[in-house]
């Protein structure tokens, strides 16, 4: 058995493991990141790709993101529905906009930042248990790659490892937390075709809901409403294109050849607690969102920029206040992107028990959004991001 000891132990090297590192570092604070994946699979996995303004900026300061150069801004999005779109106009109302810069290429900019700084990020360990939260120096145990057990002390542990999260059991128990499932899923694709738009369309259709997303000039992300337990080998390229197409009514999308498929499930989840003596849970491990909102990665980046300021409180400072208060402070931010990324799905899909008139105060609905000022200035200030 190996045994090693840091100041805070982090398991997982997603955004929030990775950008927690970081921040700690400029506060002189070491770390140890833990993740059973290997860095080629963390760099691989196709996850969210809308960043908030304040995420970018975040990143741009910490790790040289190639957000500005690789990614693209939208200064909006098209809401479409009843065959007609209608644009939100982020910039004009909000005076913000977001980066369409995929997640997985942000995770290459903070891991090689990491590794060029000499920071200690071990892939291929996983965690099996956090220990010890109660105590000065919880613990994560570990299982290397080649099988050895590998256990990690730290003045404190940090869970940034996702809905499955091991050190969650060990901040809330048999706790849990609150939960919503969601009567349908998206089934995503990419695909080798041009843009269909310049910015991403969210369609309301009475087949159900689409929505038109891209990653580069010549590759696209699209996703579609479809059963939960849908399969992603069932459809045929053909059939693909035609749900897509119809669920986009009055556009005509660019096809090209399908090269990824997959199901994404619809969740929204908040523990119960976020933290428990010297150990904390942030991003997926604490909640999870409908992807409608493109919140999830951007909500992590929030917990995290909160949970540094107040390690480097307490390890640096000897002040305990920030994290005594970190679960509430969090919780704000937490709670009104639940409320966002619910109210845009809601809003959005079509529920399969939708009667007449469900579906036509769902047309009210978003008229009210579109032809109101105050209803589209909502939209943008929470697609854009609250302050960080
Ligand atoms: C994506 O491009 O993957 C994406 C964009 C916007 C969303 C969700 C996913 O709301």
């Amino acid at each position: 058995m190996d045994a090693v000891r840091t100041r805070v132990a982090i398991v997982g090297a997603g955004p929030a493991g990775l950008l927690l590192s970081h921040l700690l570092a400029r506060a002189g604070l070491d770390s140890i990141i833990l993740d059973s994946r290997s860095r080629e699979e963390i760099e691989s996995t196709i996850r969210a790709g809308i960043l908030e303004q304040g995420t970018v900026e975040l990143l741009d300061e910490v790790s040289g993101s190639r957000a500005r150069t690789v990614g693209s801004r939208h200064d909006g999005i098209e809401l479409r529905f009843d065959g007609t779109g209608h644009r939100i106009d982020f910039a004009g109302l909000v005076g913000r906009g977001v980066w369409l810069y995929p997640q997985h290429e942000a995770l290459k900019d903070l891991i090689a930042a990491r590794l060029a700084d000499g920071q200690d990020i071990r892939f291929g360990v996983t965690a099996h248990e956090a220990v010890d939260a109660e105590s000065v120096s919880p613990a994560v145990l570990a299982t290397t790659a080649e099988g050895g057990e590998l256990v990690v002390r730290a003045d404190f542990v940090v869970g940034a490892d996702g809905s499955r999260s091991v050190v969650r059991q060990a901040v809330c128990g048999s706790h849990g937390g609150y939960f919503r499932e969601y009567p349908f899923a998206w089934f995503g694709i990419l695909c080798e075709a041009p843009p269909s738009a310049d910015e991403l369309i969210y369609s309301n259709s009475p087949d159900g809901f689409a929505l038109i997303s891209q990653r580069t000039p010549e590759v696209q992300r699209m996703y579609f409403q479809c059963e939960p337990d849908a399969d992603a080998q069932a459809p045929s390229d053909a059939q693909i294109w035609d749900t897509l197409q119809r669920r986009v009514p009055g556009a005509t999308l660019h096809e090209g050849a399908i090269f990824q498929r997959d199901v994404l499930r619809f969740r929204s989840f908040v523990a119960r607690a976020l933290t428990r003596g010297r150990m904390a849970i942030v991003g997926d491990a604490a909640h999870t969102v409908p992807p409608t909102g493109a919140k999830g990665m951007n909500l992590a980046v929030a917990d995290v920029v909160l949970l540094a300021e107040a390690l480097e409180a307490l390890l640096v400072g000897g002040d305990a206040s920030l994290l005594e208060s970190f679960d509430e402070r969090a919780s704000a931010r937490i709670w009104k992107a639940q409320h966002f990324s619910w109210w845009m799905t809601s809003m959005l899909h079509t529920a399969p028990d939708a009667s007449d008139f469900d579906r036509r105060r769902q047309l009210g609905e978003l008229r009210s959004v579109v032809e109101s000022q105050a209803g589209s200035a909502y939209l943008a200030e929470a697609y854009t991001g609250w302050p960080l």
